[in-house]
Protein backbone atom coordinates (compact mmCIF):
# COMPACT_ATOMS: atom_id res chain seq x y z
CA UNK A 1 0.00 0.00 0.00
CA UNK A 2 1.62 3.67 -1.13
CA UNK A 3 0.14 7.18 0.00
CA UNK A 4 -1.32 9.03 -2.95
CA UNK A 5 1.72 11.66 -3.22
CA UNK A 6 0.60 14.59 -6.29
CA UNK A 7 -2.68 14.24 -3.29
CA UNK A 8 -0.42 15.18 -0.43
CA UNK A 9 1.70 17.59 -2.83
CA UNK A 10 -1.61 19.45 -3.36
CA UNK A 11 -2.57 19.93 -0.08
CA UNK A 12 1.35 21.08 0.90
CA UNK A 13 0.73 23.48 -1.32
CA UNK A 14 -2.46 25.02 -1.19
CA UNK A 15 -1.87 25.13 2.57
CA UNK A 16 1.38 27.63 1.75
CA UNK A 17 -0.70 29.63 -0.56
CA UNK A 18 -1.98 30.90 2.83
CA UNK A 19 0.18 33.83 4.00
CA UNK A 20 2.86 33.04 1.53
CA UNK A 21 6.27 35.49 1.94
CA UNK A 22 8.87 36.03 -0.69
CA UNK A 23 11.02 33.23 -1.76
CA UNK A 24 8.18 30.65 -1.56
CA UNK A 25 7.77 30.02 2.71
CA UNK A 26 5.20 31.58 4.90
CA UNK A 27 4.74 33.71 7.87
CA UNK A 28 1.96 31.93 9.86
CA UNK A 29 2.73 32.96 13.57
CA UNK A 30 0.42 31.12 15.98
CA UNK A 31 -3.14 32.46 16.83
CA UNK A 32 -2.80 34.95 14.10
CA UNK A 33 -5.28 35.11 11.34
CA UNK A 34 -2.88 33.64 9.07
CA UNK A 35 -2.63 31.19 11.64
CA UNK A 36 -6.42 30.59 11.56
CA UNK A 37 -7.04 30.58 8.11
CA UNK A 38 -4.34 28.08 7.96
CA UNK A 39 -6.19 25.87 10.49
CA UNK A 40 -9.64 26.25 8.89
CA UNK A 41 -8.17 24.63 5.76
CA UNK A 42 -6.93 21.45 7.73
CA UNK A 43 -10.13 21.18 9.19
CA UNK A 44 -12.24 21.28 6.19
CA UNK A 45 -10.17 18.37 5.18
CA UNK A 46 -10.48 16.31 8.39
CA UNK A 47 -14.36 17.28 7.56
CA UNK A 48 -14.01 15.72 4.05
CA UNK A 49 -12.14 12.38 6.02
CA UNK A 50 -15.34 12.44 8.24
CA UNK A 51 -12.83 12.30 10.86
CA UNK A 52 -14.21 13.07 14.57
CA UNK A 53 -12.29 16.46 15.15
CA UNK A 54 -11.90 17.71 18.94
CA UNK A 55 -10.55 21.20 19.47
CA UNK A 56 -9.36 21.48 23.07
CA UNK A 57 -8.98 24.25 25.72
CA UNK A 58 -5.53 25.37 24.09
CA UNK A 59 -6.78 25.01 20.38
CA UNK A 60 -5.15 21.95 19.60
CA UNK A 61 -6.87 19.93 17.26
CA UNK A 62 -6.86 16.30 16.78
CA UNK A 63 -8.84 14.27 14.39
CA UNK A 64 -9.30 11.08 14.79
CA UNK A 65 -10.68 8.08 12.06
CA UNK A 66 -12.44 4.83 13.22
CA UNK A 67 -12.61 6.37 16.36
CA UNK A 68 -13.46 2.57 18.77
CA UNK A 69 -13.09 2.29 22.82
CA UNK A 70 -9.28 1.87 21.94
CA UNK A 71 -7.06 4.65 22.13
CA UNK A 72 -5.08 5.78 18.66
CA UNK A 73 -1.86 5.79 16.93
CA UNK A 74 -1.20 9.55 16.52
CA UNK A 75 0.89 11.35 14.23
CA UNK A 76 1.09 15.04 13.48
CA UNK A 77 2.86 18.24 14.26
CA UNK A 78 1.94 22.05 13.59
CA UNK A 79 0.94 24.37 11.07
CA UNK A 80 2.32 27.45 12.80
CA UNK A 81 5.47 28.85 11.42
CA UNK A 82 8.01 31.70 12.40
CA UNK A 83 8.35 34.95 10.66
CA UNK A 84 10.36 33.84 7.73
CA UNK A 85 9.21 30.06 7.80
CA UNK A 86 9.48 27.21 5.06
CA UNK A 87 6.65 25.45 3.66
CA UNK A 88 7.44 22.05 4.97
CA UNK A 89 8.30 22.63 8.54
CA UNK A 90 5.28 21.04 10.66
CA UNK A 91 2.81 21.12 7.86
CA UNK A 92 4.51 18.26 6.25
CA UNK A 93 3.75 15.98 9.37
CA UNK A 94 0.13 17.26 9.80
CA UNK A 95 -0.38 16.69 6.15
CA UNK A 96 0.99 13.32 5.63
CA UNK A 97 -0.59 11.89 8.58
CA UNK A 98 -3.81 13.32 7.01
CA UNK A 99 -2.89 11.16 3.84
CA UNK A 100 -1.98 8.14 5.92
CA UNK A 101 -5.99 8.23 7.11
CA UNK A 102 -6.89 8.89 3.64
CA UNK A 103 -4.58 6.23 2.30
CA UNK A 104 -6.02 3.86 4.46
CA UNK A 105 -9.82 4.89 3.85
CA UNK A 106 -9.32 4.42 0.44
CA UNK A 107 -7.69 0.78 0.27
CA UNK A 108 -10.70 0.32 2.62
CA UNK A 109 -8.60 -1.41 5.40
CA UNK A 110 -9.59 -0.90 9.33
CA UNK A 111 -6.57 -0.98 11.59
CA UNK A 112 -7.31 -2.48 14.56
CA UNK A 113 -7.04 0.98 16.53
CA UNK A 114 -8.01 4.63 15.84
CA UNK A 115 -6.10 6.54 13.71
CA UNK A 116 -5.04 10.52 15.16
CA UNK A 117 -3.64 13.17 13.39
CA UNK A 118 -3.00 16.26 15.73
CA UNK A 119 -2.37 19.88 14.89
CA UNK A 120 -0.22 21.44 18.08
CA UNK A 121 -0.63 24.92 18.64
CA UNK A 122 2.33 27.28 18.90
CA UNK A 123 5.02 24.52 18.30
CA UNK A 124 7.23 27.80 17.58
CA UNK A 125 7.12 29.83 19.80
CA UNK A 126 7.90 32.97 17.92
CA UNK A 127 4.90 34.69 19.42
CA UNK A 128 4.68 33.08 22.35
CA UNK A 129 6.93 31.38 24.43
CA UNK A 130 8.14 28.27 25.46
CA UNK A 131 8.10 26.34 22.36
CA UNK A 132 5.74 23.27 21.71
CA UNK A 133 3.56 24.62 23.86
CA UNK A 134 0.42 23.38 22.50
CA UNK A 135 1.58 19.56 22.90
CA UNK A 136 3.20 20.43 26.56
CA UNK A 137 -0.22 21.59 27.65
CA UNK A 138 -2.13 18.70 25.93
CA UNK A 139 0.14 15.95 27.68
CA UNK A 140 -0.18 18.31 31.24
CA UNK A 141 3.36 19.79 31.02
CA UNK A 142 2.04 23.04 31.82
CA UNK A 143 -1.85 24.26 33.31
CA UNK A 144 -3.92 25.41 30.94
CA UNK A 145 -4.52 28.63 32.68
CA UNK A 146 -0.94 29.31 32.76
CA UNK A 147 -1.01 29.10 29.35
CA UNK A 148 -3.68 31.28 28.30
CA UNK A 149 -1.94 34.37 30.64
CA UNK A 150 1.24 34.04 28.22
CA UNK A 151 2.04 37.44 26.24
CA UNK A 152 3.29 37.93 22.96
CA UNK A 153 6.04 39.90 21.32
CA UNK A 154 3.46 41.89 20.53
CA UNK A 155 1.81 42.19 23.84
CA UNK A 156 -1.33 40.11 23.11
CA UNK A 157 -2.64 37.21 25.59
CA UNK A 158 -2.53 33.97 24.36
CA UNK A 159 -6.02 33.27 25.83
CA UNK A 160 -7.75 36.44 24.02
CA UNK A 161 -6.05 35.36 20.74
CA UNK A 162 -7.52 32.16 21.14
CA UNK A 163 -10.96 32.95 21.55
CA UNK A 164 -10.45 35.93 18.70
CA UNK A 165 -9.62 33.40 15.95
CA UNK A 166 -12.15 31.11 17.31
CA UNK A 167 -10.10 28.24 18.63
CA UNK A 168 -10.56 28.04 21.89
CA UNK A 169 -12.53 24.44 22.18
CA UNK A 170 -13.83 22.71 24.61
CA UNK A 171 -11.91 19.19 24.66
CA UNK A 172 -10.32 19.24 28.28
CA UNK A 173 -6.53 19.42 28.14
CA UNK A 174 -4.71 17.40 29.20
CA UNK A 175 -5.81 15.24 26.25
CA UNK A 176 -6.04 11.61 26.07
CA UNK A 177 -2.70 9.08 25.73
CA UNK A 178 -2.19 7.98 22.71
CA UNK A 179 -1.56 3.95 22.23
CA UNK A 180 1.41 5.42 20.73
CA UNK A 181 2.94 8.96 18.20
CA UNK A 182 5.28 9.16 15.60
CA UNK A 183 5.77 12.43 14.39
CA UNK A 184 7.03 13.05 10.20
CA UNK A 185 9.22 16.16 9.96
CA UNK A 186 11.85 16.94 7.57
CA UNK A 187 15.08 17.11 9.77
CA UNK A 188 15.99 20.74 9.38
CA UNK A 189 19.50 20.13 9.48
CA UNK A 190 22.50 19.02 7.06
CA UNK A 191 23.39 15.24 8.60
CA UNK A 192 20.91 13.41 6.26
CA UNK A 193 22.38 14.97 3.09
CA UNK A 194 25.95 15.12 4.13
CA UNK A 195 25.42 11.61 4.48
CA UNK A 196 23.43 10.74 1.75
CA UNK A 197 20.90 8.92 3.41
CA UNK A 198 17.23 9.41 3.05
CA UNK A 199 15.35 8.54 6.27
CA UNK A 200 16.39 9.59 10.06
CA UNK A 201 14.98 7.51 12.67
CA UNK A 202 15.31 9.76 15.58
CA UNK A 203 16.61 8.77 18.80
CA UNK A 204 16.45 11.72 20.67
CA UNK A 205 15.75 15.53 20.80
CA UNK A 206 18.56 17.97 22.50
CA UNK A 207 17.66 20.23 25.58
CA UNK A 208 16.34 22.90 24.96
CA UNK A 209 17.05 26.85 27.10
CA UNK A 210 15.51 29.86 26.11
CA UNK A 211 16.29 33.37 28.22
CA UNK A 212 15.75 36.81 27.50
CA UNK A 213 18.16 39.42 29.05
CA UNK A 214 17.35 42.58 29.87
CA UNK A 215 20.25 45.41 30.42
CA UNK A 216 19.12 48.64 31.40
CA UNK A 217 22.17 51.67 31.15
CA UNK A 218 22.07 54.99 31.08
CA UNK A 219 20.63 56.59 27.95
CA UNK A 220 22.65 59.42 27.08
CA UNK A 221 24.11 61.89 24.10
CA UNK A 222 25.69 59.85 21.48
CA UNK A 223 27.94 63.44 21.00
CA UNK A 224 29.27 64.17 23.83
CA UNK A 225 29.40 61.15 26.45
CA UNK A 226 32.68 60.12 26.49
CA UNK A 227 33.47 56.78 26.29
CA UNK A 228 34.73 56.36 29.70
CA UNK A 229 31.60 57.23 31.27
CA UNK A 230 29.42 55.40 29.31
CA UNK A 231 27.15 52.64 30.32
CA UNK A 232 26.19 51.19 26.96
CA UNK A 233 23.37 48.43 26.66
CA UNK A 234 24.10 47.94 23.14
CA UNK A 235 27.88 47.60 23.85
CA UNK A 236 26.81 44.85 26.72
CA UNK A 237 24.65 42.88 24.33
CA UNK A 238 27.14 42.62 21.64
CA UNK A 239 29.68 41.56 24.12
CA UNK A 240 27.18 39.16 25.46
CA UNK A 241 26.56 37.77 21.46
CA UNK A 242 30.51 37.20 21.34
CA UNK A 243 30.34 35.29 24.88
CA UNK A 244 28.07 33.00 24.22
CA UNK A 245 29.38 32.16 20.46
CA UNK A 246 32.99 31.20 22.08
CA UNK A 247 31.85 29.95 24.73
CA UNK A 248 29.41 27.03 22.60
CA UNK A 249 33.34 26.56 20.37
CA UNK A 250 34.89 25.98 23.84
CA UNK A 251 32.22 23.30 24.95
CA UNK A 252 32.28 21.30 21.82
CA UNK A 253 30.12 18.97 21.09
CA UNK A 254 26.41 19.41 20.43
CA UNK A 255 26.65 22.73 22.12
CA UNK A 256 24.54 25.23 19.89
CA UNK A 257 23.88 28.99 21.01
CA UNK A 258 21.77 31.90 19.64
CA UNK A 259 21.29 35.38 19.78
CA UNK A 260 18.49 35.65 17.59
CA UNK A 261 16.22 38.66 18.56
CA UNK A 262 17.86 42.29 19.81
CA UNK A 263 15.81 45.35 20.82
CA UNK A 264 17.32 48.45 21.30
CA UNK A 265 15.43 51.34 23.77
CA UNK A 266 14.99 54.33 21.75
CA UNK A 267 16.68 52.79 18.75
CA UNK A 268 18.25 56.18 17.25
CA UNK A 269 20.98 56.93 15.72
CA UNK A 270 22.20 59.81 18.15
CA UNK A 271 21.38 58.29 21.23
CA UNK A 272 23.15 56.09 23.55
CA UNK A 273 20.72 53.06 24.30
CA UNK A 274 18.70 52.64 27.64
CA UNK A 275 17.72 49.73 27.36
CA UNK A 276 18.78 46.41 25.39
CA UNK A 277 16.40 43.21 25.44
CA UNK A 278 18.09 39.85 23.66
CA UNK A 279 17.51 36.10 23.54
CA UNK A 280 19.04 33.13 24.10
CA UNK A 281 18.74 29.55 22.76
CA UNK A 282 21.11 27.58 23.84
CA UNK A 283 20.44 23.78 23.21
CA UNK A 284 22.76 20.59 23.84
CA UNK A 285 22.00 17.01 23.89
CA UNK A 286 23.75 16.79 26.91
CA UNK A 287 21.68 17.97 29.95
CA UNK A 288 24.86 18.59 32.10
CA UNK A 289 26.72 20.30 29.60
CA UNK A 290 24.08 22.33 29.21
CA UNK A 291 23.36 23.14 32.55
CA UNK A 292 27.40 24.25 32.50
CA UNK A 293 26.57 26.39 29.55
CA UNK A 294 23.87 28.23 31.47
CA UNK A 295 26.06 28.62 34.80
CA UNK A 296 29.16 29.89 32.69
CA UNK A 297 26.23 32.63 30.62
CA UNK A 298 24.72 33.36 34.44
CA UNK A 299 28.73 33.86 35.80
CA UNK A 300 29.40 36.20 32.63
CA UNK A 301 26.24 38.12 33.12
CA UNK A 302 27.37 39.14 36.52
CA UNK A 303 30.91 40.18 35.65
CA UNK A 304 29.58 42.75 32.77
CA UNK A 305 27.20 44.14 34.39
CA UNK A 306 29.28 45.50 37.47
CA UNK A 307 31.94 45.97 35.08
CA UNK A 308 29.46 48.37 32.32
CA UNK A 309 27.65 49.69 35.26
CA UNK A 310 24.57 48.49 34.21
CA UNK A 311 21.78 46.35 35.46
CA UNK A 312 20.65 42.70 33.75
CA UNK A 313 17.56 41.00 34.92
CA UNK A 314 17.05 37.55 33.12
CA UNK A 315 13.02 35.51 32.56
CA UNK A 316 13.47 31.78 31.71
CA UNK A 317 11.22 31.65 28.60
CA UNK A 318 11.37 27.52 28.04
CA UNK A 319 13.54 25.14 29.08
CA UNK A 320 13.28 21.47 28.34
CA UNK A 321 15.82 18.54 29.18
CA UNK A 322 16.89 16.19 26.35
CA UNK A 323 14.55 13.12 25.30
CA UNK A 324 14.80 9.91 24.07
CA UNK A 325 12.71 8.07 22.32
CA UNK A 326 11.24 4.64 23.00
CA UNK A 327 13.45 2.25 21.14
CA UNK A 328 10.39 0.01 19.99
CA UNK A 329 9.43 3.21 18.13
CA UNK A 330 12.65 4.00 16.67
CA UNK A 331 13.19 0.51 15.88
CA UNK A 332 10.06 0.39 13.86
CA UNK A 333 11.07 3.49 11.80
CA UNK A 334 14.75 2.04 11.05
CA UNK A 335 12.99 -1.54 9.94
CA UNK A 336 10.23 -0.28 7.72
CA UNK A 337 12.61 2.57 5.89
CA UNK A 338 15.22 -0.92 5.33
CA UNK A 339 12.19 -2.88 4.29
CA UNK A 340 11.42 -0.31 1.53
CA UNK A 341 14.86 -0.26 0.34
CA UNK A 342 16.09 3.26 1.66
CA UNK A 343 18.98 4.07 3.29
CA UNK A 344 18.34 5.04 6.89
CA UNK A 345 20.34 6.22 10.11
CA UNK A 346 19.45 6.86 14.09
CA UNK A 347 20.09 10.41 14.53
CA UNK A 348 19.07 12.78 17.14
CA UNK A 349 17.11 16.13 16.35
CA UNK A 350 18.44 19.71 16.78
CA UNK A 351 15.18 20.84 16.50
CA UNK A 352 12.70 20.59 18.94
CA UNK A 353 9.25 18.60 18.16
CA UNK A 354 5.74 17.87 19.38
CA UNK A 355 6.55 14.06 19.29
CA UNK A 356 9.17 15.43 22.63
CA UNK A 357 6.30 16.35 24.69
CA UNK A 358 4.10 13.34 23.63
CA UNK A 359 6.78 10.97 24.73
CA UNK A 360 5.95 12.14 28.17
CA UNK A 361 2.68 10.15 27.69
CA UNK A 362 3.37 7.30 25.55
CA UNK A 363 5.92 5.94 23.34
CA UNK A 364 7.23 8.04 20.69
CA UNK A 365 9.83 8.83 17.64
CA UNK A 366 9.91 10.64 14.88
CA UNK A 367 10.92 9.90 11.04
CA UNK A 368 13.25 12.42 9.32
CA UNK A 369 14.02 13.51 5.39
CA UNK A 370 16.36 15.53 4.19
CA UNK A 371 16.67 19.30 4.24
CA UNK A 372 18.34 20.23 0.85
CA UNK A 373 21.62 22.13 2.09
CA UNK A 374 20.25 21.91 5.68
CA UNK A 375 18.25 25.03 5.46
CA UNK A 376 15.42 25.69 7.40
CA UNK A 377 13.25 28.26 9.60
CA UNK A 378 13.78 30.11 5.86
CA UNK A 379 11.90 29.91 3.12
CA UNK A 380 14.55 29.09 0.92
CA UNK A 381 13.76 25.22 3.04
CA UNK A 382 13.28 22.61 0.98
CA UNK A 383 13.20 18.65 0.54
CA UNK A 384 12.40 17.11 -2.92
CA UNK A 385 9.45 15.20 -3.63
CA UNK A 386 11.08 11.56 -3.66
CA UNK A 387 12.53 12.61 -0.39
CA UNK A 388 8.67 13.76 0.74
CA UNK A 389 7.06 10.82 -0.96
CA UNK A 390 9.29 8.11 1.02
CA UNK A 391 9.10 9.73 4.30
CA UNK A 392 4.82 9.73 3.89
CA UNK A 393 5.02 6.15 3.19
CA UNK A 394 7.37 4.89 6.28
CA UNK A 395 4.80 7.26 7.97
CA UNK A 396 1.61 5.00 6.87
CA UNK A 397 3.70 2.08 7.87
CA UNK A 398 5.33 3.06 10.81
CA UNK A 399 1.41 4.15 11.99
CA UNK A 400 -0.08 0.73 11.00
CA UNK A 401 2.93 -1.28 12.96
CA UNK A 402 2.32 1.04 15.66
CA UNK A 403 -1.48 -0.03 15.92
CA UNK A 404 -0.34 -3.84 17.62
CA UNK A 405 2.47 -2.34 19.67
CA UNK A 406 2.32 -4.48 23.10
CA UNK A 407 2.35 -1.91 26.20
CA UNK A 408 1.77 -2.76 29.59
CA UNK A 409 -1.50 -2.53 31.16
C1 LIG B 1 11.19 24.74 17.12
O1 LIG B 1 10.88 24.51 15.96
C2 LIG B 1 12.57 24.93 17.46
O2 LIG B 1 13.33 23.94 17.51
O3 LIG B 1 13.00 26.09 17.61
MN1 LIG C 1 8.54 21.99 13.20
MN1 LIG D 1 10.18 25.23 13.30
Amino acid sequence: MKINYPRLKSRIDALAEISPIEGGGNCRLALTDEDKHGRDLVVSWMRELDLEISIDTVGNIIGTWNTAELSPVMSGSHIDTVRTGGRFDGCYGVLAALEVIQTCQDAKIKPPRPLAVGVFTDEEGARFAPDMLGSLVYVGGMAVETALDILAIDGAKFGDELVRIGYAGPAPCPGISPHAFVELHIEQGPMLEANNTRIGAVTSVQGISWREVTILGQSNHAGTTPMSLRHDPAYVAAEITVFVRNLALELGGDQVCTVGKVDLHPNLTNVVPARATLTLDMRNTDENLLQLAEKRIADFLTKIADSEGVKISTRVLARFEPVVFDDRVVACVEQIAKQHGHTVRRMPSGAGHDAQMLARVCPSGMIFVPSVKGISHNPAEFTTDADLEAGANILLHAMLSLTTLETQA
